[in-house]
C-alpha cells in the first residue's frame, strides 16, 4: 500500500487548546492542538462505530452513550469501557502545516 501526505490545515489556524472537528475524504474527526502539538482521533466509537460530541472533557457517543477522555481517548464509560481508546488519526507537522495521512490501496 502506498501512503500520501495530505494537507489537513495551518498550526495557525488552529488555536492553542482547542479541540476541533474536521473532516478529510469520507470520514470524520476531532483535532487537539495542544502547543506546538496536534493529534487526532476519528469520530468512530470503538464499541460500534457511533458518531461522537464533545461535552467538556469527554466525547459522548451518540449511540449508547459511551464516554472517552478527550485527551487520551481511554474509554471511560458505557459499553467501550472495556474496549479500545479511540483510533488514532496519524499526523505529521512541517513548516507549521499539519498533515494527515492517506492510505492508497493498490486494488
Ligand atoms: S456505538 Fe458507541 S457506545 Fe455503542
Amino acid at each position: 500500500m502506498a501512503e500520501q501526505w495530505v494537507r489537513l490545515a495551518a498550526l495557525a489556524e488552529i488555536p492553542d487548546g482547542s479541540v476541533r472537528k474536521f473532516r478529510i475524504d469520507f470520514r470524520s474527526g476531532w483535532l487537539l492542538r495542544r502547543g506546538d502539538s496536534v493529534k487526532a482521533y476519528f469520530d468512530q466509537c470503538t464499541h460500534a462505530g457511533g458518531s461522537l460530541v464533545r461535552k467538556g472533557g469527554v466525547f459522548q457517543c451518540l449511540r449508547h452513550e459511551a464516554t472517552f477522555d478527550v485527551e487520551t481517548g481511554t474509554p471511560l464509560s458505557g459499553p467501550a469501557l472495556d474496549g479500545d481508546p479511540l483510533p488514532i488519526v496519524e499526523l505529521k507537522v512541517e513548516d507549521g502545516i499539519v498533515f494527515f495521512k492517506r492510505i492508497l490501496s493498490d486494488e
